[in-house]
């Protein structure tokens, strides 16, 4: 067993000592392996991190003098080091904080350095692991010996692959425990490579360990004469990483801003995604496509002759031509992929669930644009690898689901490069990032349809009609009196000889949106479609009314994007629920009292009042007649004037 006296020593640990420049020189030069270790506290998670960062020395001195009267103090382990209690003491530390459900922990050997992610194993599994997992190279997978794979290892494992680590090490740890029996482990491994074949990991490392005593963690055990492979640290300080392979993929950099100091210099900045890049080469800018040559490599310590993935440059093109925030610099002849629909796996984070159709913003690279999520073709039981059928997502669920953007994005496959295929979708209301995504294929579908140009433009059926287009937009509680108002509106438009049209919920949901109920997401796609519709009566020229109850911010808000500025005027039917109830006109509210009637907006389904409408309407002092007059006023009024 490794007491403190023998446990192994790094010649770092020497260096420090005598000559901390030499080490520090030394440290800056090593490499960068991120990892994540995966297991429950049961599998010796702790105590295997522990043991990393005892063995590699990077324990300060106090915590492990406290470590080390903690261990005989607690006792469980006699006169050894308890390197769970180390690990665990910093939880709780981290407990104490209220959002930071990963911790990262740093070390070093003399030949690398390292960030080990560790993530908690609790219910919120999957939204750490997304977090953790999203930047690692590798991935530690603990099992038991005892246990052998479980459920969790498999969940565990397909969320790595899903996340697109391509390097896993399963490390079958207690192996002490089970008295170092050969057979028990190679049928472990046996079984473990059965299941990641079927779920398409083409290789993993596995390594017998005990955390615990220090078995195959930082050189060979003779507990294992027979297992000829290398120890755990000894595979960390070696194994390829993937900014070594990035380098060898077609050039990508992302565009994190235009440097323009001066009218004289021009340069793009970013951090080199993947592949090579030298003054000289053919570039192009996407999505525009326009193509050029890089001039000079520009770094705060001078030109560079080349520049490889991982380091962060600036680039002169030798010509001037458009690029953004936003865009990708691409090799001319191997460029990223340009669309603005996809198949993408989404890992939904947030506790309100995904609503299909509401509009989010998606951020990708150095991109953020906004972003619809169409109803999931199906969620993943991440138990058991089973595809189920899905309407939403819920938090910490997995599905697949196509997304289409508002305008077209650069991208890659999240499998061949993570920086373009990974995303995140943010609530635009709350500013809350609510999913992960990780592109998987774009559709062509949409690039097959083509705008068409119409040469009758809105402009012109507006003149003729010698109106402009408004989207008079009400909103408001059931039986607020929104149809009341907007039909006494369009009477006195009418009598004015303007060109309009109403779209009442009640109506409108007896035939295009007959398919549609009152769920949250039904909700959304009945905006979404009105919006549409709408839009097309605007394009027409007409002055156009609807009567929705239309409960959500987002949807008002997306409504109001699509058209031009100006033409959206929000009025906020504002009847009290206790009003509206006393009403009763329809007899819903009764209803819904008595449990009749589900997800009825004001009992048990909400209703998010807008903030800052254009017109508000207070119905228990204003009549229907002069709410009407009032609207008219207010927006024929300046009208009368312009034309
Ligand atoms: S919205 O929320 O999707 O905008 P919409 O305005 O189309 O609703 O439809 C609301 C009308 O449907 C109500 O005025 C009422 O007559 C009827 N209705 C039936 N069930 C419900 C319900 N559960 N919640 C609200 N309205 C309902």
């Amino acid at each position: 067993m490794a007491s403190i006296a023998e446990a192994p020593s790094y010649k770092a640990d020497a260096l420090i000592a005598e000559d901390i420049d030499a080490y520090l020189l030394q440290h800056q030069h090593k490499s960068l392996l991120r990892f994540i270790t995966c297991g429950s506290v049961d599998d010796g998670k702790s105590t295997l991190i522990g043991r990393l960062l005892y063995d590699s020395k990077m324990i300060f001195e106090d915590q492990l003098a406290a470590l080390e009267a903690d261990s005989k103090r607690v006792g469980t382990q006699g006169q050894n080091i308890d390197f769970a209690l180390l690990v665990d003491g910093l939880a709780a530390e981290r407990e104490q904080g209220i959002t930071i459900d990963v911790a990262y922990r740093f070390f070093a050997t003399d030949k690398r350095k390292f960030i080990v992610a560790d993530t908690p194993g609790h219910e919120q599994y999957t939204r750490n692991m997304v977090t953790g997992a999203s930047t690692a190279d590798l991935a530690v997978i603990l099992v038991d010996a005892r246990k052998g794979i479980l459920t969790q290892t498999r969940r565990h494992s397909y969320l790595a692959h899903l996340l697109g680590i391509r390097k896993l090490v399963l490390a079958v740890n207690k192996m002490d425990l089970i008295g170092y029996d050969r057979e028990a482990y190679e049928a472990i491994v046996a079984d473990y490579r059965a299941f990641a074949t079927g779920i398409g990991i083409a290789d993993f490392t596995a390594i017998p360990i005990s955390g615990f005593i220090g078995d195959n963690i930082t050189g060979p055990s003779a507990n294992t004469p027979w297992y000829r492979g290398p120890a755990l640290i000894e595979h960390l300080e070696t194994v390829e990483l993937d900014v070594e392979s990035d380098q060898a993929r077609p050039f990508r950099l992302p565009v994190q801003w235009v440097n323009r100091p001066n009218l004289d210099f021009r340069g793009f900045s970013g951090l080199i995604s993947s592949g090579t890049i030298r003054p000289g080469d053919k570039v192009r800018v996407l999505p525009s496509g326009r193509t050029s040559t890089v001039d000079r490599i520009v770094t705060l310590d001078g030109d560079l002759p080349q520049a490889v993935a991982g380091q962060s440059v600036t680039l002169t093109l030798a010509d001037e031509i458009d690029c953004s925030r936003g865009d990708v610099i691409v090799l001319a002849d191997d460029p990223s992929e340009v669309a603005d629909q996809f198949e993408s796996t989404i890992v939904w984070m947030a506790d309100e669930p995904l609503l299909p159709g509401r509009s989010y913003w998606l951020k990708l690279g150095t991109r953020t644009v906004s972003a619809t999520v169409q109803t999931p073709e199906y969620q993943i039981n991440v138990n058991t690898m089973e595809h189920l059928a899905a309407k939403t997502l819920e938090l910490n669920a997995i599905g697949v689901a196509n997304i289409a953007t508002d305008r077209p994005i650069v991208f890659e496959p999240y499998q061949a490069n993570r920086d373009l295929g990974g995303f995140i979708l943010i609530d635009k209301i709350s500013n809350a990032t609510v999913a992960a995504g990780m592109i998987r294929i774009a559709l062509r579908r949409s690039q097959n349809v083509h705008w068409q140009a119409i040469e009758v433009s809105r402009e012109a059926h507006a003149a003729q009609k010698n109106q402009r287009p408004r989207l008079l937009w009400f909103t408001g509680l059931s039986g607020a009196g929104k149809s009341t108002i907007a039909n006494l509106v369009e009477k006195k438009l009418h009598a004015l000889g303007k060109h309009s049209f109403l779209l009442d919920g009640d109506n409108i949901r007896h035939g295009l949106n007959k398919d549609l109920g009152f769920t949250d997401a039904d909700r959304v796609e009945n905006i979404r479609r009105v919006g549409e519709v709408a839009k097309l009566m605007t394009d027409a020229g007409l002055i156009v009314l609807t009567a929705f109850i239309s409960p959500f911010r987002a949807e008002r808000e997306m409504v109001r994007q699509m058209l031009p500025q100006g033409e959206f005027v929000e009025i906020h039917v504002d009847t009290p629920l206790a009003e509206a109830e006393r009403r009763d006109v329809k007899g819903l509210y009764r209803k819904a009292r008595a449990g009749e009637l589900k997800n009825f907006t004001g009992i048990d389904s909400p209703y998010e009042p807008p903030e800052s409408p254009e017109i508000r309407i207070d119905t228990t002092v204003t009549s229907p007649e002069r709410a009407a007059e009032l609207i008219v006023e207010r927006v024929i009024g300046p009208w009368v004037h312009e034309l």
